[in-house]
């Protein structure tokens, strides 16, 4: 089977807990050849805070688009869409900024951008072929990320309930939830939506199999 012409850019929306990351997987691990598709995360992109104190850098409202460096998202994304190799950010959550690390990643027929933010910039929502909305309920939501945030993240009760009522939760109703309306498709419950996955995966697979 040939490469496509131009790969294909699958935005994967939705709140912090909502499921993207589950979907994204989900639909990856479904497709045949999996050397076509690959995973990104707008996680990757988040701004170098490393000149940043500590004390600053746990203050910061991670959940403003203004967090994230678009910029850089957008013009690895071109990168990508031009059959050109990336050298991926990768973010460390426990020091809250980006690692010196970075991902040689390579080109594939089939991108996966999942992230809070993914469709809130028109230029980065205009590079992509299909835009998926995941609409999960926010106590849901909460409840995954708190568990998460405390297992994987090194964060402490306190300070996920405090971020999540000063910033998580009004930059959601601010910036988040409006985005569902550039969506062509809303996924209700996330991971555990086995149909939706499946009409993603077959629509995604089809487009290979061109
Ligand atoms: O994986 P998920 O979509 O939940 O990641 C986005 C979330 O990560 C945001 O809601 C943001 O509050 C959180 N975040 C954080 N600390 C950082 C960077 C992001 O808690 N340093």
């Amino acid at each position: 089977m040939g490469k496509l012409e131009k790969p294909v850019i699958i935005g994967i929306a939705g709140g912090s807990g909502s499921g993207k990351t589950t979907i994204a997987h989900e639909i990856a691990n479904d497709i045949k050849d999996q050397d076509r598709i690959m995973i990104m995360t707008q996680d990757s992109y988040y701004k170098d805070n490393t000149g940043v104190p500590m004390e600053e850098r746990m203050k910061i409202n991670y959940d403003h688009p203004d967090a994230f460096d678009m910029p850089l998202l957008e013009a690895q994304l071109n990168q990508l869409l031009h059959r050109k190799p990336i050298e991926m950010p990768t973010y460390d959550f426990t020091a809250h900024t980006r690692s010196d690390k970075t991902v040689h990643v390579e080109p594939a027929d089939i991108i996966i951008l999942e992230g809070i933010l993914v469709l809130f910039n028109e230029d980065i929502r205009n590079l992509m072929n299909i835009k998926v909305y995941v609409d999960t309920d926010d106590d849901i939501r909460f409840i995954r990320r708190l568990e998460r945030d405390m297992k994987e993240r090194g964060r402490l009760l306190d300070s996920v309930i405090n971020q999540y009522l000063g910033t998580v939760k009004p930059m959601y109703n601010q910036f988040i939830e409006p985005t569902k309306r550039y969506a062509d498709i809303i996924v209700p419950e996330g991971g555990e939506n086995d149909v939706a996955i499946d009409m993603l995966t077959t629509k995604i697979q089809s487009v290979l199999n061109q």
